[in-house]
């Protein structure tokens, strides 16, 4: 277990790095740089523990922790968020100190109370409301529904740090800590990845939430959030991403995602591409079969994208499993102001096209084609169509340029 770590003149670093974890949310998301649970202990005349870590982890972390301080010298715990990757390890500390407040919104106190069956003694707090804690306050602001219904930030004046819980992190075990000390790129990507596949379905929410909190006008030197880097170099870098990123961003990217039976819906997916780069050379086209990555990152490519195709052989009169999955993704994470369209291939029976339309079509994205699909296989013709087919999907994004 990583040290330790004393991040401000009162606050210590109290987490848990696991570059173990490659799955989070059960089997939902892949993390293939691992995480990390960030709690943090702050020193006062009061001393407040800021969150716990996931439960697997409990005993071991609760061990440490007595080392660094009496358990009975905690006179309030927060709980900024109730999913158990932050709440899993309070039954073991709470064994040890069962009478010491836990700090949380209402919701947070019907969430903990469901997943762990204690009355514990429930402090809960809204948006202003603050607490003393010697020199300096704690001040609560509700974040609901970023991500969870319960979800809030702790502002500690005087030192000026964050503690956004889930916002502003991501699955990155990074043993330098902080966000200097981390591979920029892979910091950046992971970033964007949590934001796409957690927070896109949030992204009124987040507007609104974001720009109420900077018109607080807080200063901000630190933000600590409860997965990956501690943002102490610029810390307003990740803010201003967020701020990007939920005011429908895209970039000059098309993504085109198939899965493929005897490779002709590889081979049309291919064909397309062909057709979008013979339009504009400088668009990034990106091509992923959806049985051989992950869901999660194709979901961020499709994030980042001005418009994504979607492709799948025929099989039992539907799609192909990996593309069935994907699409419920693709439903569920409500992505907005994308262009799409369809294809693929088939048999005797063409049905995965209109499929993949009616499902484009759920998710109220602008489909500009009816798609095209080719039977059995491609010949020289069939590749000239797919080509076609991508030239007027690019034409139809780049409207301006004709
Ligand atoms: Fe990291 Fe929503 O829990």
């Amino acid at each position: 277990m990583k040290e330790f770590v004393q991040v401000s003149e009162s606050v210590t670093w109290t987490g848990v790095i696991d570059q173990d974890m490659k799955k989070f949310h059960g089997e939902e998301l892949s993390i293939p740089n691992g995480t990390s649970y960030n709690s943090y202990l702050v020193k006062d005349e009061k001393t407040v523990l800021i969150d716990t870590v996931i439960h697997k982890m409990g005993y071991d972390w609760v061990t440490k922790l007595k080392k660094e301080i009496d358990l009975n010298e905690i006179d309030y715990i927060i709980m900024n968020h109730s999913e158990p990757d932050h709440s899993g390890a309070l039954l073991e500390l709470m064994r040890e100190i069962p009478e010491t407040p836990i700090v949380c919104t209402e919701k947070g106190v019907e969430i903990l109370k469901k997943y762990y069956g204690k009355n514990w003694k429930f402090h809960p707090v809204k948006t202003g409301d603050k607490i003393n804690i010697g020199s300096k306050d704690l001040i609560f602001v509700e974040m609901k529904m970023l991500h969870w219904p319960d979800s809030m930030l702790t502002y500690l004046t005087e030192e000026n740090i964050l503690f956004s819980n889930d916002a502003f992190g991501q699955h990155y075990a990074n043993y330098g800590l902080f966000n200097d000390m981390a591979d920029q790129d892979q910091l950046h990507y992971e970033c964007m990845k949590y934001y796409a596949c957690i927070l896109t379905p949030f992204g009124g929410i987040l507007k609104n939430k974001l720009e109420e909190v900077l018109s607080l006008d807080l200063k901000i030197d630190m933000i600590c959030p409860s997965h990956g880097v501690i943002w102490r170099d610029n810390p307003l870098q990740i803010v201003q991403k967020y701020l990007k990123w939920c005011n429908n961003y895209i970039e000059s990217q098309v993504t085109i995602v198939y899965d493929t039976m005897w490779e002709s819906t590889r081979k049309m997916a291919e064909s397309i591409a062909e057709g979008i780069t013979d339009v504009r050379q400088d668009i990034k086209v990106k091509l992923y079969n959806s049985a051989k990555n992950s869901e999660n990152d194709i979901a961020t490519e499709i994030f980042r994208s001005e418009g994504f195709l979607l492709g799948s052989s025929t099989i039992n009169n539907g799609i192909l499993p990996s593309m069935a999955a994907l699409t419920e993704s693709i439903k569920g994470l409500k992505f907005k102001d994308k262009k799409v369209g369809a294809f693929g291939s088939y048999g005797w029976n063409g049905r995965s096209l209109d499929i993949l339309n009616r499902v484009l079509d759920e998710t109220g994205l602008e489909r500009i084609t009816d798609g095209v699909k080719i039977m059995w296989n491609l010949d020289d013709e069939d590749t000239e169509k797919c080509r076609e087919f991508g030239r007027d999907f690019a034409k139809s994004l780049f409207v301006e340029l004709l």
